[in-house]
């Protein structure tokens, strides 16, 4: 315990703790902090922090309890061991059950407990930690858990102390004013006025009790404002639909923007990919120079027209001239066969080579079917004339692809590549 202060109230008519004589101490309120309970509370005033759970109505147990015509009451105000300088004893006192009757017939008058006969209300109150006035703390706390339970009352019950401390009458005493003050006078009013609890220790005169009442009034005055903002705060909430509508649209968009994000980051390299295989196609499928000419000759209608007018004149040509028949023969059963395609028959066609195939000459040198397979192409016969020249023209079309399989090449890229 500490020692006396010489004075609890300063010279200039403040308190210890800054606040004059008709100030209460600062409260902090939390609704509904127990999920288990219909309807809790948490509160802080100065240096009190108290607990309130509220359970019911309920079935009342033990039965014998039961009333016919109302719900029965209960209120246990406890202790906490922890909650005070010396440690409280666990369990029932003397003044926890004094309390608790008190604090239960503070709401009696208000409770509308006739509308559940057979049943319980249960106001469980902790004090977390005391530092005086923990019973008016408690029944401003335990009115808002009633309320945060749905339990019908008439309205809410409030309460606050004032006392006598060096001489004078002060609201709501901390724990020196307590301890080291003349008197302290609980008092839990409705909101109607009307006075529920009223206790008194020590000695005062009518004129103080009195002016301690109208201390008494202000001060319960500003703490109902308080539990009002509270309940109103959770039960008045204005629920903003048509606001939420449009963010959760947005919520939507977003997520749905957030899913065909990553397409849309894919969607070039699919592309690319797709474009390389197209490419690679393509020229899987490029067509020989042949090919190419052949497919320009379909494609494209005029072209196609004039080789079929040369083609037609070629062969009024080939069968006005004597020596075209000459020239059939001399033409190797190959020849012939690659001479089905327009181009070749075109190119075969021609005045020129019908000229060059009527010469005797070159149908004889034609007769042997080695010469005539390397005289496929005029240019190749002439270089096939002789072996010699013919193994280098086959060298110089295999010798791009001996470079790239040359093995010294492709060991550098492995280098590379590690
Ligand atoms: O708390 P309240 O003023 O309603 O009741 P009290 O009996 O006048 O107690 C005044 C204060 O004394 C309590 O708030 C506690 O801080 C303190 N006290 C204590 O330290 N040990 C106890 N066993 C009981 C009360």
């Amino acid at each position: 315990m500490s020692d006396k202060p010489n004075k609890l109230i300063t010279d200039d008519g403040l308190r210890l703790d800054g606040r004059r004589a008709d100030e209460i101490r600062p409260m902090k309120i939390e609704i509904g902090v127990l999920s288990r309970a219909d309807g809790s509370c948490y509160l802080e005033w100065g240096r009190n922090k108290i607990l309130v759970g509220v359970f019911g109505p309920r079935e009342a147990h033990p039965r014998r309890l039961q009333r016919a015509d109302a719900a029965v009451i209960r209120y246990r105000y406890n202790m906490a061991s922890f909650s005070v300088e010396d440690r409280a004893r666990p369990g029932p006192s003397r003044r926890s059950i004094e309390i608790s009757k008190v604090s239960r017939e503070a709401f009696e008058p208000v409770i509308m407990a006739e509308l559940y006969p057979k049943t319980a209300i249960d106001i469980f109150v902790e004090i977390l930690q005391a530092d005086a006035g923990t019973r008016t703390a408690a029944i401003n706390a335990s009115s808002i858990a009633l309320a945060d339970a749905g339990i019908p009352m008439k309205g809410l019950v409030t309460s606050c102390a004032f006392g006598k401390v060096d001489g004078q009458i002060v609201l709501d005493l901390n724990k020196e004013e307590d301890n080291y003050g003349e008197a302290d006078f609980p008092v839990a009013l409705t909101q109607d006025g009307e006075i529920t609890l009223l206790q008194m220790d020590g000695h005062l005169t009518p004129e103080e009790i009195k002016k301690g009442f109208e201390l008494v009034k202000k001060g319960c005055k500003e703490i109902l404002e308080i539990q009002q903002t509270v309940l109103r705060k959770k039960f008045e909430t204005p629920v903003e639909e048509p606001e939420a509508e449009p963010e959760a649209k947005t919520v939507d968009t977003e997520s749905e923007a957030a899913e065909t994000e990553p397409s849309l980051e894919y969607a070039p390299e699919a592309a690319a990919v797709e474009e390389t295989i197209e490419e690679a196609e393509e020229l899987e499928e490029e067509p020989s120079e042949e090919t190419t000419k052949a497919g320009a000759v379909t494609e494209t209608v005029p072209e196609a027209e004039e080789l079929e007018e040369i083609v037609k004149e070629a062969e009024v040509e080939v069968v006005d001239g004597e020596a075209i028949e000459e020239a059939i023969e001399a033409e190797s059963e190959e020849e012939a066969i690659e001479a089905e395609t327009e181009e070749e028959a075109i190119e075969a066609e021609t005045e020129e080579e019908a000229i060059e195939a009527e010469t005797e000459e070159e149908a004889e040198e034609a007769e042997t079917e080695e010469e005539a397979e390397e005289a496929e192409t005029e240019e190749e016969a002439i270089e096939a004339e002789t072996e010699e020249e013919a193994i280098e023209a086959e060298d110089e079309s295999k010798g791009p692809w001996k470079v790239v399989k040359d093995p010294s090449e492709s060991g550098s890229r492995g280098e590379n590549d590690e």
